[in-house]
């Protein structure tokens, strides 16, 4: 039918489906489905000194955009948002479970002029491994491997990799000025959590700018203790709950049991497709440096 030809010649607008257990942002084109273009991303405006642009999108990827860089965290899906070319780009993996990492970030030196890759990964997956040498020599240059408790000087900062209780590690970045958390798997799964608390020692005391904490709605118990966990041990500006599974309803429900650790949650609630997931822009207050390896 006329119309229906119509309907199929144009994309529907953006959509989101879960393909095996994750989001993934889809459009409808001539009968088949494919991957949308995210739209969410850098805004024509340059960030405001001392801010910080944070989009969100699902499980637990996130883009933030500073004054100086761009910083791309656990983006397991495979297209990327619209990111910068006049910025540097700092991509950290924490891991290599599917909903953390697609193989194609390792590429990305392709495309863009200065961009920086930080894995956690410790040469066990012969795959991998295969892969990693088969990379151009400007892509393999432009990724570095990170056991838990290593750390790199990077031009503006460090990077500091925290041992996980899953694979790989989690990530504090210090960059221009800013410190950043993601947390990776590093969740008091049942039968870790003393090696969780032990792990997130690292963290005491240490000033974050913004933390991206692991909150496994599945697990609901244990997400406690991990948000209450890491906002003791670390002195956290700014938090998101992330790894949610699907279920961004398990944020308000969660806080509004547990009001005291809502001090610097940023999040913007149930109901939003994660294509507009733009959580946040605040004032981040530059501090000193506190953190020792
Ligand atoms: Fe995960």
């Amino acid at each position: 039918m006329e119309n229906d030809k119509q309907y199929w010649d144009k994309p529907s607008p953006p959509f989101v489906e879960l393909l095996g257990d994750l989001p993934y942002d889809m459009v409808w084109y001539r009968g088949k489905r494919y991957y949308a273009s995210l739209s969410y991303g850098p805004e024509a405006a340059p960030v405001a000194e001392n801010s910080l642009r944070i989009c969100q999108s699902d499980q637990s990827g996130f883009l933030i955009e500073t004054p100086a860089a761009t910083l791309l965290f656990d983006w397991y899906r495979r297209i990327l948002p619209p990111i910068r070319r006049d910025k540097p780009l700092h991509v950290f993996i924490s891991h290599t479970h599917p909903d953390h990492f697609n193989q194609s970030l390792l590429n990305l030196a392709k495309r863009f002029p200065d961009v920086s890759i930080y894995l956690g990964y410790d040469y066990s997956d012969d795959a991998l491994n295969e892969a990693l040498e088969k990379l151009p020599e400007a892509c393999a240059d432009s990724v570095s491997c990170f056991r838990g408790g290593q750390h790199l000087d990077i031009a503006g900062g460090t990077v500091h990799a925290l041992e996980s209780t899953d694979l790989g590690v989690a990530f504090l970045v210090e960059l221009d000025g800013l410190r950043f958390f993601h947390g990776g798997d590093l969740f008091p799964w049942r039968g870790a959590e003393k090696d969780f608390l032990a792990y997130i020692a690292a963290l005491k005391g240490v000033r974050i700018d913004y933390a991206m904490l692991p909150m496994d709605s599945r697990f609901p118990e244990a997400a406690g203790l991990s948000i209450s966990a890491y906002l003791s041990q670390a002195e956290i500006g700014c938090f998101t709950p992330m790894h949610l599974w699907n279920k961004p309803e398990s944020v308000p429900e969660f806080f509004r049991l547990n009001p005291r650790l809502r001090a610097g949650l940023c999040y913007v609630g149930p109901g939003q497709a994660p294509q507009s997931c733009v959580i946040a822009e605040y004032k981040a207050q530059l501090r000193s440096m506190a953190y020792k390896a």
